[in-house]
């Protein structure tokens, strides 16, 4: 048994030639449009909503997570870009992963990418549902009902919880006042409101239904149909995030900055895994590789341009916001728009960012359904999956299969997913696929007979930079924290031992790769990127690895029951 078995990037390239000739995938994008695509996936869910819960614990300092977030996804941006230059194909992070480190690898990496796009967009789809319906609530005399707003899980759980407190004597009117159950109440009426099928109640969420119905049709339709509309997209909210910006600067009181870290390093990192769902998405440019017109100099320049426009936009609007309130009160799920109900004078601006939050999280949810598929067909091209997921629709030219299927896959969940669970999870998702392209740029250096790439990260060697930082960072640790040390050489119980798991490996994985570096010279930049996003995993919490653990054993169980022997390579051989 063979579970290393590579392609050669010449294969790849050879293989994807024939198959974009006889599929005929249309070349239409540039280096604009990559661009428009990059910030088309990244501003979305994180910017509009999850920014604020960070900068509430953060407060103004939250700038610095984003710094740091962006740094890290730069040096992943980098790796990305040299795999998307030397092999452009649609399979992204899953074709580098199978030529650097062969099949099981590369499986394991289309496995968890469905993690990032397919779940990625239930998150978004529940997010813009949410948006959705209050801006019909409030632009609108229409309300939509509960029942139709909400997945089934959340629903009965909150009956129950509401249920509780009314048997034990308290009024509705009591319990809805009680801030205790603010976000309960919600789910209690769509329980209790819903039509039932004998037994069991209808409760499902529409609008994210119907976004995931839009958008996957649109896909569908065909890359030029959704190019058109992912650049509207793309200048509608670019156009909003200014204005947020510009006119939000005037409103700024400087003291509102005062502290800028108020619950220090602790506070800042609790909003890690928020900040870093907001940078998700660049990665999604390089699915489209072969729809590019000169993928090997636009890809590199999409990818970089699309996380420094980002960057900018994300940090002015986190001063802006913490400038114009105190920090403490921005535990909001709309932030933006939040804010701006203050200034008497800008209430209207508060409406302009709710519509353009629904149109921005289109976009982000546009972008990972075309992503997806194309991922899809690449597997299925090397025989990993059936045939049908390669099927090109021999008018609009796209994935149709994968395409439907992703729809699919995004509209089940829906039915009964915590939006909270799958957010954490898409990131955990989205970290693994970075880690495992930077190690893949590692190897690929070490190999002499690798191929060259036409964009190259600037080389630095990370021989004494590496293991010096690892000692530098143990003695500051032994010298200055040793609280910290003492919790995580402790035993209190078992439960307590999972969950310092995570920091455990991250420590294992730095000593490795530290004396990795030592040995062979590895290049600082993905080495960088490599550790930073393994940091980031490891504060995502062990409920999450566990999660993502069980997910990668059901695609081990696929691909031993199906891909391994159906692969091409297992053909050749
Ligand atoms: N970065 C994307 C968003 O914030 C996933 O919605």
């Amino acid at each position: 048994m063979n579970l290393f078995r590579k392609k050669t990037i010449h294969d790849i390239l050879k293989s994807a030639d024939n198959d974009a000739h006889h599929s005929g995938l249309a070349r239409h994008l540039g280096v604009r449009d990559l661009t428009a695509f990059g910030i088309a996936a990244i501003i979305g869910a994180g910017i509009f909503s999850t920014i604020g819960k960070a900068s509430a614990d953060g407060g103004p300092g939250v700038i610095f997570l984003f710094l740091f977030t962006a740094i890290a996804c730069s040096f992943a941006a980098f790796a990305y870009a040299e795999f998307a230059s030397l092999i452009p194909v649609s399979g992204s992070a899953y074709t580098y992963s199978y030529v650097a480190f062969g099949e099981l690898f590369a499986w394991i990496i289309g496995w968890a990418l469905i993690m990032e796009y397919a779940i990625g967009n239930v998150t978004v789809a529940i997010s813009w549902s949410d948006y959705f319906t209050s801006l019909i609530s409030n632009a609108t005399p229409y309300k939509i009902n509960e029942w139709l707003c909400l997945d089934y899980f959340t629903a009965k759980a909150a009956y129950s919880k509401v249920l509780a407190a009314l048997l034990s004597g308290n009024t509705i009117e009591q319990i809805a006042a009680n801030p205790d159950y603010k976000g309960y109440m919600e789910g209690y009426y769509a329980y209790a409101s819903a039509p039932s099928i004998g037994s069991l109640k209808i409760i499902f969420d529409a609008p994210a239904l119907l976004i995931n119905v839009l958008i996957t049709w649109l896909v569908y339709r065909g890359i030029k149909e959704s190019r058109n509309a992912s650049n509207i997209m793309v200048v509608i909210k670019l156009i909003v995030v200014f204005l947020v910006i510009v006119v939000g600067a005037f409103f700024v009181n400087t003291e509102n900055w005062n502290p800028f870290l108020p619950n220090g390093i602790g506070g800042l990192l609790s909003g890690i895994s928020a900040v870093f769902f907001a940078y998700i998405g660049f990665d999604a440019i390089s699915t489209t590789a072969e729809e590019c017109k000169n993928p090997q100099r636009d890809m590199p320049r999409g990818i970089l341009y699309s996380i420094i426009i980002c960057t900018v936009l994300y940090v002015a609007i986190a001063l802006v916001i913490t400038g114009i309130v105190k920090y403490n009160e921005l535990k909001v799920g709309d932030p933006l728009a939040y804010v701006f109900e203050k200034i008497s004078s800008l209430k209207w601006l508060s409406g302009v960012i709710a519509v353009s939050a629904v149109v921005a999280m289109a976009s982000v949810m546009l972008v990972f359904q075309l992503g997806q598929p194309r991922i899809w067909m690449t597997m299925s091209r090397d025989g990993l999956l059936p045939g049908a997921f390669a099927k090109v629709h021999p008018k609009f030219k796209t994935p149709s299969f994968s395409t439907l299927f992703t729809g699919l896959m995004v509209a089940l969940p829906i039915f009964f997913v915590d939006i909270n669970m799958v957010t954490d999870i898409c990131s955990a998702g989205t970290l693994f696929a970075f880690i495992l392209v930077c190690a893949g740029v590692l190897k690929l250096r070490t190999d002499p007979n690798a191929p060259k790439s036409t964009f190259k990260t600037p080389f630095v060697n990370a021989k004494y930079i590496l293991p010096g930082l690892f000692i530098l960072i143990t003695l500051w640790l032994c010298i200055y924290e040793q609280e910290w040390l003492k919790y995580y050489f402790s035993f209190e119980s078992w439960s307590a031992f999972f969950s310092k798991l995570p920091m455990y490996s991250f420590f294992i994985g730095f000593a490795v790769i530290s004396v990795l570096a030592f040995r062979f010279n590895f290049s600082l930049i993905p080495t960088l990127g490599l550790l930073c996003c393994f940091y980031m995993l490891s504060q995502l919490g062990y409920k999450n690895w566990l999660y993502f653990c069980i997910w990668l054993v059901i695609g081990l169980v696929i691909y031993f029951a199906y891909g391994y022997s159906h692969s091409k390579l297992a053909k050749k051989v």
